[in-house]
């Protein structure tokens, strides 16, 4: 008698890798006595900064956070403008109207999904004061272009590098050039603090001035003094966290690699099957640049007779764990009081009903990925419209 099939263990669309001696280095900062800001957000500012090609950087306990010091930090307020993409996790926009400005959308370029460059200069208005480019999956947005639009039109630039930490751009890491640029550290990042982020400034005048808006505005000064300018709000990094992102930065570089190795045969097992999904659109293939933060296709609606949330139950059923990033942030309730509708950008909006993220994260396998690419292939070759 053959035994009973053992089903395949689930695989989710992410998961961190966090190694043993960063278990025993997290179960020792908690043993002493010190587990929130102290020398381990300290030692882990400083190896950020060594990353960032020594311009400084401060930790913070998310990327959204990051992004609205930033805007602060930009000067950006009541009445101002902020350009950025539909295409993105709702934080970036949010963070803009958290600061009492307006979003203004511009729509994505279908092929890389980021924000279409040559769209651009047609929104800035005189209340223009900043662009939040995003880095979709950890694929960068043309750096070169993006600073010659801003330095033609006196913009300030907050990148939403949020996913791309590890990417580059022409042979640079992202955080080393540019403007102010946030990143996240959130669980499903490329490297993680479990929440967290951390701000690359320009000079210690604005890094002095995060350091007042993370936590309460305060400035402590000698043994007892202590003074309060700016409203500040609740937004530092634990010792704890800190000790998991040291851990995590050791591993950047084989995370990075491996990613870009399992993203490579994610093209090459489609690339055999293509058949069998007629229309199914990848994504950039860039194994220069992007950090491969996810690997996100986009589904060919118009030849289905099924849509996204069918495809996902039945890979579910199979076994495998997919995401939606992102819906098209105009679309959602909020953005629609404020006055966006649908069809104001439609290839953002077609991305956020088709695109799904499939799994990809260190420990993956190579077979792990044949197994996506065969169930995604075979569901899509049963639900073609005739
Ligand atoms: C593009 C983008 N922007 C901003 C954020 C916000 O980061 P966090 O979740 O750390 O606040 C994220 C992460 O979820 C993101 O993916």
């Amino acid at each position: 008698m053959t035994p009973p099939a053992v089903p395949p263990e689930f695989l989710p669309f992410t998961r961190p890798s966090i190694d043993e001696a960063t278990i025993a280095g997290v179960a020792e900062v908690l043993r002493s006595g010190w587990i929130t800001s102290g020398p381990q957000v300290k030692a882990f500012e400083a190896r950020l900064s060594e990353y960032a090609g020594g311009r400084p950087v401060r930790a913070f306990n998310s990327g959204t956070c990051t992004m609205e010091i930033a805007l602060r930090l930009a000067g950006v307020g009541p009445g101002h403008e902020v350009i950025t993409t539909p295409l993105t996790w709702v934080a970036t926009s949010n963070v803009v109207l958290e600061v009492g400005a307006r979003p203004v959308f511009v729509d994505i370029d279908p092929v890389t999904r980021n924000i279409d460059l040559d769209r651009v200069e047609a929104a800035i208005t005189p209340a223009t004061r900043a662009i939040i480019p995003v880095d979709l999956a950890g694929l960068p947005v043309d750096r070169d272009r993006l600073s010659a639009i801003a330095h033609r039109h006196k913009l300030r630039i907050v990148e939403d590098a949020a996913q791309s930490f590890g990417a580059e751009w022409r042979g640079q890491r992202i955080g080393t050039g540019g403007d102010l640029v946030s990143f996240s550290f959130h669980a499903n990042k490329n490297i993680t603090t479990c929440e967290g982020g951390c701000l690359v400034m320009n000079n210690e005048r604005e890094a002095k001035l995060a350091e007042q808006y993370r936590l309460q505005g305060v400035v402590k000064t000698g043994y007892d003094g202590m003074e309060v300018e700016v409203v500040g709000g609740k937004f530092n990094l634990t010792d704890v966290a800190a000790r998991v992102g040291l851990g995590q930065l050791a591993h950047l570089a084989e995370f990075t690699a491996k990613r870009r190795e399992l993203a490579r045969a994610y093209f090459d097992a489609f690339a055999a099957a293509a058949a069998r999904a007629p229309g199914l659109r990848l994504p950039v293939a860039d194994f220069t640049n992007s950090n491969w933060h996810m690997f996100q296709v986009i589904l060919p609606e118009e030849r289905l007779t099924v849509r996204r949330a069918e495809v996902m139950a039945e890979l579910h059923a199979a076994g495998i764990g997919t995401g939606v990033h992102y819906p098209a942030v105009h679309r959602f309730a909020l953005y629609q009081r404020l006055g966006w509708k649908a069809g104001d950008f439609p290839h953002a909006e077609y991305a956020g009903r088709n695109i799904l993220t499939l799994p990809l994260f260190p420990a993956m396998t190579q077979a792990d990925v044949a197994r996506v690419v065969h169930a995604l292939t075979t569901i899509l070759a049963t639900h073609q419209k005739c």
